[in-house]
């Protein structure tokens, strides 16, 4: 008698083991962990994350797709929802973001932020004039504008402050001159209190390509973190 309901109270705990890693087998949440979410998409519309932003997160600076290795995780997090709710309005990242639970949103954030990269190579934009252009923007801003110099926010040679402000040095020219256009035309619209959309309307397209030519010339300047 005794026997049997320990018998019974063993199958009882099997079974219920049992469900638990048929769950996990069933649900990519449990099972997928970031690392092969990037390498391999996780099954659904978030294709692989490294066809586009590197196996390392570097980015691929020639089609303007950003690097991501090193940016704060939050930012990371916050973007990935942004693109997901349409308020940061993009056709290649919108389908991907809202494939993506909000564990993996989460966990692929903390992924790329913890990643070590070099710079991915772009054919460096051969115009001395254009970047001491850029360089002065970055640095002094334009004061008959009313525009601050971006290094207020961004900090000294773009290194970024926390996870409102995020880092432009390793982001190619293309990247961020696409990124000043898309809050010009309204694409990019998530961004807090408005204070970039405010700045890009300032800057017209000569004053765009000086600034982001002059960030595309910076190097990465990685704080510790994990190499992949
Ligand atoms: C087919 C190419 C492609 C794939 C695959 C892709 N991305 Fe992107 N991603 C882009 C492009 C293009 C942008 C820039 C969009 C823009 O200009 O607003 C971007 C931007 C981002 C950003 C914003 C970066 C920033 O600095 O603001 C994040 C975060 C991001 N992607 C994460 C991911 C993750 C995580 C995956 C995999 C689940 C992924 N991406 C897969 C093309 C891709
Ligand atoms: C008053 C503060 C402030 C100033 C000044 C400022 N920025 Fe920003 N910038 C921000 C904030 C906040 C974000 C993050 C927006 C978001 O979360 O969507 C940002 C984001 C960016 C991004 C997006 C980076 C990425 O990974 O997608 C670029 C590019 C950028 N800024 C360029 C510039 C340039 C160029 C200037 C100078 C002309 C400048 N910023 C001046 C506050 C500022």
């Amino acid at each position: 008698m005794l026997l049997a309901r320990i018998d019974r109270r063993h199958q009882l705990k099997w079974s219920l083991m049992a469900i638990c890693v048929a769950l996990e087998v069933s649900n990519p949440a449990f099972a997928l962990d970031p690392a092969s979410i990037a390498r391999s998409g996780n099954g659904d519309a978030a294709t692989a994350c490294s066809s586009c932003h590197g196996d390392h997160g570097e980015g691929l600076p020639d089609n303007g797709f950003p690097r991501l290795a090193g940016l704060d995780s939050r930012y990371l997090r916050t973007q990935l929802e942004a693109f997901a709710s349409g308020s940061r309005a993009n056709e290649i990242m919108h389908p991907i973001a809202k494939a993506l639970s909000s564990d993996e949103r989460q966990s692929l954030a903390s992924y790329y932020s913890g990643l070590i990269a070099p710079k991915a190579p772009q054919q460096a934009v051969d115009d001395d004039k254009l970047i001491a252009d850029g360089k002065s923007i970055a640095l002094d801003g334009i004061w008959n504008k009313g525009l601050p110099g971006c290094s207020q926010c961004h900090a000294k040679l773009g290194l970024g402050v926390g996870a409102s402000f995020p880092r432009l040095a390793g982001q190619s020219s293309t990247y961020i001159g696409n990124s000043l256009a898309a809050w010009k035309d309204g694409s990019r619209g998530n961004d807090p209190l408005s204070l970039m959309a405010g700045i890009a309307s300032k800057l017209d397209q000569s004053q765009i390509d000086a600034v982001a030519a002059y960030y595309g010339s910076l190097p990465v300047d990685q704080p510790e973190g994990k190499t992949p």
